[in-house]
């Protein structure tokens, strides 16, 4: 089954059978990276860019290796050493790779909407590593990966999703995924780091047909009750001008996962982490590298997902994943 999508830009756009495409076709790759030679030939002959105008490890390297795991030229790019540094513009910088016949450009840049403009530019499939506060739809995708080995199902799970909500990227697509494949989200974070615009999301999620819900809470304890899944977010530091919070001891009294917080959640409830974490401000160390922590299954996770993207966007049919 084709995605019958030309570039991966949000959540938003995908529709149920289309996330559920992209899930099956990542567990189909999942196991390529078990082997002892990790390299399949489905991609050979083809190039993908990574476009890095902001700082990565998980997102870019997993980009990376998906890319050269099925065999295709992995250039990657970083904004401290291209001509972006010389004055070039997002436009020339995307015109001049495109000149290159590059197959698949993956961007992460400060400027919600940035891939979209890409998008209109290039002949090559743009995919959305995270654009400013809007989106970062691999991120969700791999998330969801990530609950279903666990959990077996997204519908009516509830799902806690904590921290600094208005400038992520991650919570928004979770929101987007989550809801619209049947959870329960409720999203949790002091008055001063909740968009005035939530009710907008609220939105999207919630049109009359969803069968997922999204509400939102101030207090973490109300958040985390029963909760199946505790998603934990960074305080995003380079996205805020003034101060939100007085101080990073006060933050994770209320908002912080601790432990003993933990105990409100379901006994077999998992937690989630995007990385990177800050220990000791939005998680302690002891939950985040706790039994019930798959932080570091979701960057596993990555791999297989980012190689479903590439796959699919590149013309890739489900039916014909392994090699
Ligand atoms: N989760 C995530 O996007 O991590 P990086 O910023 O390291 O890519």
């Amino acid at each position: 089954m084709p995605l019958k999508l030309k570039h991966l830009l949000g959540i938003q756009e995908l529709a149920i059978d289309q996330i559920q495409l992209i899930l099956e076709t990542a567990e189909s790759f999942r196991e390529i990276s078990t082997r002892p030679i990790k390299k399949v030939p489905t991609l050979r002959g083809k190039t993908v860019i990574n476009l890095f105008f902001e700082a990565s490890t998980r997102t870019r390297t997993s980009f990376e290796i998906a890319a050269k795991r099925l065999s295709a030229d992995a250039i990657n790019i970083s904004a401290s050493t291209s001509s972006v540094v010389k004055g070039e513009t997002l436009h020339d910088t995307a015109q001049n790779l495109q000149a290159m016949a590059p197959d698949v450009i993956v961007i992460r840049h400060s400027s919600s909407g940035a891939p979209h403009q890409l998008a209109r530019i290039c002949d090559a499939a743009i995919v959305n590593a995270g654009d400013g506060a809007h989106e970062h739809p691999t991120q969700a995708l791999l998330d969801a990966f990530t609950i279903l080995d666990r959990k077996k199902r997204l519908e009516k799970l509830k799902v806690a999703i904590v921290g600094d909500i208005a400038h992520s990227r991650v919570a928004r697509s979770n929101c987007l995924l989550l809801g619209k494949m049947g959870a329960h989200v409720t999203v949790c974070a002091p008055p001063t780091l909740l968009p005035l615009a939530f009710d907008r999301t609220l939105e999207l999620v919630q049109p009359a047909s969803a069968p997922g819900s999204l509400k939102v809470t101030h207090d973490m304890d109300e958040a985390l009750q029963d909760a199946d899944v505790v998603m934990m977010l960074r305080i995003q530091l380079e996205r805020q001008q003034e101060t939100f919070f007085p101080s990073v001891r006060e933050y994770f009294r209320f908002y912080g996962l601790s432990a003993e917080r933990m105990r409100a959640a379901r006994p077999d409830a998992i937690i989630m982490h995007p990385g990177p974490i800050n220990r000791g401000v939005e998680i302690a160390s002891d939950v985040a590298d706790g039994p019930y922590s798959v932080i570091l299954d979701q960057v596993t996770s990555g791999v297989a997902v980012r190689m479903a993207v590439l796959f699919l966007l590149t013309g890739g049919n489900k039916d014909e994943t392994t090699g």
